[in-house]
């Protein structure tokens, strides 16, 4: 852990660091390293303490009032991409945006036509959202899940992708040592654990969607409740389940012709 610290300090790789175990911090340099090391025993995450979390080979910025972005999300994002370049789809938005990881991959790897728009309940994650993303050009608003964008997809029906990693945690999860410092907006998906998910679906259902596809991560064992609560809501929709790289079942698949 010392290493990554000062490598971060001095703006050097890891493997540096080692191979010159003769390096001198100057007096700056030491409390910061002092301060850093810490933020760690006081159990704060490692890309809280650097300010950064690499996601999808690009460089996100966090802070506290994100979550950090995991490396299941990405099998999220390949999925989101695949179905990109083969559908070009006219609209993707990004439920629940966080740091805005997703979005902003999405939006560096999809070269159509493609309005980019993303959202989340907090305006200081959106904060940092719009930061990671400066530059691109994402439309970012402020609400409570699909709402801030059905206007847009009642005049703009067609060829949809909407991608959500919403919380879905179970409260009881909450006492894992490794998600205390992440903000409980970000976590806790309700007492089922996946009631955030469910309103989304509902909120969809409503809504005219063709040729489109939605894209949700979930909890390990949420998929086959999750499964039946689409076959209720969106009875036309053909559903797939994706695991993740541990072989968890992560994310659903719902496509709507
Ligand atoms: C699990 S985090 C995911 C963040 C990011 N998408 C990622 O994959 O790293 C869930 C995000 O959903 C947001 N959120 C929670 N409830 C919401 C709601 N009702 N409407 C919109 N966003 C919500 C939280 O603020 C949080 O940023």
């Amino acid at each position: 852990m010392r290493e990554i610290l000062i490598s971060e300090i001095l703006n050097k790789s890891k493997e540096y660091i080692l191979a010159h175990p003769e390096i001198k911090l100057s007096s700056y340099q030491k409390k910061k390293l002092s301060k850093m090391e810490t933020l760690i025993k006081k159990g704060f995450p490692l890309a809280y303490v650097l300010s950064y979390k690499w996601f999808y080979g690009y460089k996100i910025q966090v802070n506290k009032n994100v979550l950090i972005p995991r490396p299941e999300t990405e099998t999220l994002v390949d999925l989101a991409i695949s179905w990109s370049s083969l559908n070009k789809p006219k609209t993707i938005i990004d439920i629940g945006t966080g740091s805005g990881a997703i979005i902003v991959s999405l939006k560096r790897n999809i070269k159509t036509k493609t309005q980019f728009y993303a959202s989340d309940i907090s305006k200081k994650a959106l904060a940092v959202a719009k930061q990671n993303a400066k530059g691109l050009n994402i439309h970012f608003k402020h609400g409570n899940l699909c709402s801030p964008f059905s206007k847009i997809l009642k005049k703009n029906p067609d060829k949809v992708l909407i991608t959500a990693n919403l919380p879905y945690l179970y409260p009881k999860q909450l006492l894992e040592k490794s998600i205390q410092k992440e903000p409980r907006l970000a976590l806790i998906g309700g007492k089922k654990g996946f009631e955030k998910i469910e309103q989304l679906l509902k909120q969809i259902s409503k809504l005219k969607l063709t040729n489109s596809l939605i894209l949700l991560e979930i909890n390990y064992d949420q998929a086959k409740k999750l499964s039946s609560v689409i076959h209720k809501l969106i009875p036309q929709a053909k559903t797939t389940i994706h695991k993740d790289l541990s072989l968890w079942d992560r994310i659903v698949e719902i496509r709507i012709r």
